[in-house]
């Protein structure tokens, strides 16, 4: 663990890049998908942006014009940046489009690891060794997809928060078997988007998710008990621990879905954690996904949504 903490270290202070990365695939449309391609496209990258869903395309692309419309609006975009921005962009269907001469293919598909080690499989057959593949993955480990993918070396993770276009963190995953060359290029693409890249090694959750999931489960369970209302468990984060949200708004802003999917990954692969066995906050995370309660993308979760703000 120690040696390999040290790698991922070194890894940060050395420069040796072979080829900049100057075109990317973002695969998956969902919030964390078109951020990517937007936070891309604004900072002078090529993007694909793709999904095998149209319609989900469209909205990604109605999502991205808008903010970039609104950013011009409040004067921090110029008319020919934002048009520059939407030139780089292209979309597709077909996920052959971004394999084909992308130098970088940042997934962020589906939380569902049997679906990605299927989808790495097949995006390590179609692309070719230096196309670097990175995972936006909230909690798999990126050693399962690197080796589904045939090229572990062209594999690491990049986790980006939410909302993309405004949290300055991302985690920069590599694995023992991710190559120097991988984590340099990633690296000063990240770092040319403006954002900040942190080293991290390949255990449940990297840094953030480790802390914060876990945290916002407590929040849920404190709500199954009836221990406080949700609207007090919040502001006693917001103005005793200075949050900028509370951890039940926060579950329902990144997705009650999603903290289920990271939750179950997690009692699954390591059983006997007892920071992951949190019983009564999964059985209300199963019950408001299964009444599509999964917060602001639904419209409904703990609150009720209007778009990014909550409506009550
Ligand atoms: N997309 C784009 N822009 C957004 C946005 C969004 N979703 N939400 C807010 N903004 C912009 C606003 O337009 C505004 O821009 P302006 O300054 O130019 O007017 C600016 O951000 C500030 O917005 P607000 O005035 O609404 O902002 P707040 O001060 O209330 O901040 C917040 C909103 C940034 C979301 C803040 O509440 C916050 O930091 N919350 C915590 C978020 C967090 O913890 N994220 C991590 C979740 S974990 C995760 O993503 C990992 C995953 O794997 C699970």
């Amino acid at each position: 663990m120690i040696s390999h903490l040290s790698k991922v270290a070194r890894r940060t202070f050395s420069s040796t890049s072979r080829a900049e990365i100057k075109k990317i695939g973002v695969i998956g449309m969902g919030s964390m998908g078109h951020g990517i391609v937007q936070l891309s496209a604004q900072n002078g990258y090529e993007v694909v942006a793709v999904d095998l869903d149209q319609k989900v395309i469209d909205h990604a692309m109605g999502a991205i014009n808008g903010s970039l419309d609104k950013l011009q609006a409040k004067g921090k975009l110029t008319e020919e940046a934002v048009a520059t921005a939407r030139a780089n962009i292209v979309t597709s269907t077909d996920v052959g489009a971004a394999a084909e001469d992308c130098d970088l293919i940042i997934e962020a598909i589906v939380e569902n690891l049997p679906i990605k080690l299927d989808f790495y499989k097949n995006l390590g057959s179609i692309t070719k060794s230096g196309q670097i593949l990175a995972s936006n993955t909230s909690s798999f480990p990126i050693g399962d997809m690197a080796a589904a993918s045939g090229r572990p070396e062209d594999v690491c993770g990049l986790h980006y928060f939410n909302p993309v276009q405004i949290m300055k963190l991302v985690e920069i995953v590599s694995t023992e078997h991710t190559s120097q060359d991988t984590i340099d290029r990633v690296t000063k693409y990240v770092e040319q988007t403006g954002k900040v890249g942190v080293p991290c090694g390949d255990s449940p959750g990297f840094i953030v998710n480790r802390l914060l999931v876990p945290y916002i489960v407590q929040g849920v369970a404190m709500v199954a008990r009836g221990d406080a209302k949700p609207d007090d468990i919040d502001l006693a984060m917001r103005l005793g621990a200075g949050h900028p949200m509370g951890p039940i708004t926060l579950s329902d802003y990144v997705g009650n879905d999603i903290n289920l999917a990271v939750m179950k990954g997690w009692v699954e692969k390591y059983p006997d954690d007892p920071a992951f066995q949190v019983p009564e906050a999964m059985a209300l995370l199963e019950e408001m996904v299964a009444a599509n309660k999964l917060g602001r993308k639904t419209g409904e979760g703990f609150f009720k949504w209007n778009g990014n703000k909550r409506a009550d």
